[in-house]
């Protein structure tokens, strides 16, 4: 099941990048618009989580919880993004550059409510 799941969103995430490889001039809104199509749908638009994807499952994290964000460090969240976590969170292995994890990372980041 959480396999389907990783496969569709890998794919999803696939063919969004492939249709909109013209380079922006502005990187943060590529990063923006990137978390928006890729992990909103779990994470929420505005990066605090969300219900668990079904009944008893984890809860995706709420990336403004301070305690979140000095937890982790960059390495962590690219590993995250890469290897996926538990059943919920999908692992995306080589569907980013490491141009677009960078641009995820500081996405991820920007939630700090201490960044702002
Ligand atoms: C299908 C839903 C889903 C999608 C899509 C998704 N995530 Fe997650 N994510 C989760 C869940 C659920 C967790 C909590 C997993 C756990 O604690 O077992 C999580 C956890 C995380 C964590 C914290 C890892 C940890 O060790 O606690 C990070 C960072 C993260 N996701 C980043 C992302 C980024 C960046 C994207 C987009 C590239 C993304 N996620 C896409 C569901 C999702």
């Amino acid at each position: 099941m959480s396999g389907l799941v990783a496969a569709s969103t890998a794919a999803l995430a696939l063919a969004m990048v492939a249709s909109c490889s013209k380079p922006k001039a502005e990187p943060s809104a590529d990063a923006k618009a990137l978390f928006a199509s890729v992990c909103a749908r779990c994470h929420g638009e505005d990066g605090h989580g969300g219900l668990p994807l079904y009944e008893g499952g984890p809860s995706p994290r709420n990336f403004a919880d301070p305690d979140f964000q000095r937890a982790f460090t960059d390495e962590d969240i690219k590993r995250t993004i890469r290897d996926g976590k538990g059943a919920g969170m999908p692992p995306f292995g080589a569907t980013f550059t490491p141009e677009q994890l960078d641009a995820l990372v500081g996405r991820v980041r920007s939630f700090d409510p201490k960044a702002k």
